[in-house]
C-alpha cells in the first residue's frame, strides 16, 4: 500500500470515506473496503456512524492493520468538552484506541492552543495514536504549528481538480502536514466530466479513478466514498498507471473560482 510518511506515520493514499453511510450499510461497506485492501477509515463525531464504522472494522477481522480516524465536532473543542467527547467517540467505536483524531473545523471561540493541548494529552494517555486537523487555512496551520510541540500528521481538506488549493497545500507541506483530500471526486461530479473520460480512455481507467490519480500522483492521500462494492474496487484501482506531466497540467486547468463544494455558517475565510 503507497502511503505519505509524516512524522514517522505512515498515512495510505487511499482510504474510504463515510460521510452520509449509516447503521447496517456503513458497517457492511467498511468490511467490504478492508477485505479488498484499504487500510484507512474516515469516520467524524458529525457523521452519526462511529458505531457502525467500528462494527464494520471489528467484523473484518483485521483491526490491528487498520488506520481509523475520526474528527472532533467543533462544538467539543474546549479541553473537557473534547476529552469527553473522544471518550464517548470511543464508546460508540468500541476499539481500543483512535488512530488519527483531528479537529473537524476551526472554532474560533475556542483558543487553539488549548484544543491542541487536550488533544496531546489524550495522546500521552494512550487515547489517541495521532492528532491532526480539517479545514484549516493557511494562516490557521501556521497558528496550530506554533501553538503544539506535538506533531500534526494531516490537514484534511476539500481537494479536487476543480478547486486551487495550491496555498493550502504548500503550507502544509511546509509544516510536514500530509494533506488528506476530502471530496475527491468532487463528490461523484467528476465521473461526467469529458477531459477526466477522455484521458482514462488511453488507460482503460474511469474519470473517476484519473481525478483520484491526479490527486494520489502530487502525494496527496484521498478518501472517496462509495456505497457499492464495484466502485470500492474501482477506487482502490490507482496504482497501475501513470498520468503524464502534460496530462497532469491540463487536469488542473479544471480549476474554478467556484469549484468549492463545502462550505458552511462555521467555515473559517478561506484562501
Ligand atoms: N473534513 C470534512 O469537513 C469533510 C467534508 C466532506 C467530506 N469528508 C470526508 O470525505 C469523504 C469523501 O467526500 P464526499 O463523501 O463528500 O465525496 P466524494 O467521495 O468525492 O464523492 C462521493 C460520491 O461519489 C459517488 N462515487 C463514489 N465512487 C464513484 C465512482 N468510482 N464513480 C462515480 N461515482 C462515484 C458516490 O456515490 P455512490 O455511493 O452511489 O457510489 C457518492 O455520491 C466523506 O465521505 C467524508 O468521510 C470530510
Amino acid at each position: 500500500m503507497q502511503a505519505i510518511e509524516t512524522h514517522g506515520f505512515k498515512i495510505p493514499l487511499i482510504g474510504l470515506g463515510t460521510w452520509v453511510l449509516r447503521g447496517r450499510d456503513c458497517t457492511r461497506v467498511v468490511t467490504q473496503a478492508i477485505r479488498i485492501g484499504y487500510r484507512y477509515i474516515d469516520t467524524a463525531q458529525m457523521y452519526d456512524n462511529e458505531a457502525a464504522v467500528g462494527e464494520g472494522v471489528r467484523t473484518s477481522g483485521l483491526r490491528s492493520e487498520v488506520i481509523v480516524c475520526t474528527k472532533v465536532a467543533p462544538e467539543r473543542l474546549a479541553p473537557h468538552d473534547l476529552e469527553r467527547s473522544v471518550k464517548e467517540s470511543l464508546s460508540r467505536l468500541r476499539l481500543d484506541a483512535i488512530d488519527v483524531l483531528l479537529i473537524h473545523w476551526p472554532n474560533p471561540r475556542v483558543p487553539l492552543a488549548e484544543t491542541l493541548g487536550a488533544m496531546a494529552k489524550l495522546k500521552h494517555d494512550g487515547y489517541v495514536k495521532q492528532i491532526g486537523v480539517s479545514n484549516f487555512t493557511v494562516a490557521l496551520v501556521e497558528e496550530a504549528v506554533k501553538a503544539t510541540t506535538e506533531p500534526l500528521v494531516c490537514n484534511q481538506i476539500e481537494c479536487h481538480p476543480y478547486l486551487n488549493q495550491d496555498k493550502v497545500i504548500a503550507a502544509c507541506r511546509k509544516a510536514g502536514m500530509a494533506v488528506v483530500a476530502y471530496s475527491p471526486i468532487a463528490r461523484g461530479s467528476a465521473k461526467g466530466d469529458e477531459l477526466l473520460e477522455r484521458i482514462g480512455k488511453a488507460y482503460g481507467k474511469s474519470a473517476a479513478q484519473v481525478c483520484l490519480r491526479w490527486l494520489t500522483q502530487q502525494d496527496i492521500a484521498v478518501i472517496p466514498r462509495t456505497s457499492k462494492v464495484e466502485r470500492l474496487q474501482e477506487n482502490f484501482a490507482l496504482f497501475d498507471f501513470h498520468l503524464s506531466d502534460a496530462e497532469m497540467k491540463e487536469i488542473a486547468t479544471l480549476a474554478r473560482n467556484d469549484g468549492r463544494l463545502v462550505d458552511w455558517s462555521w467555515s473559517p475565510k478561506w484562501d
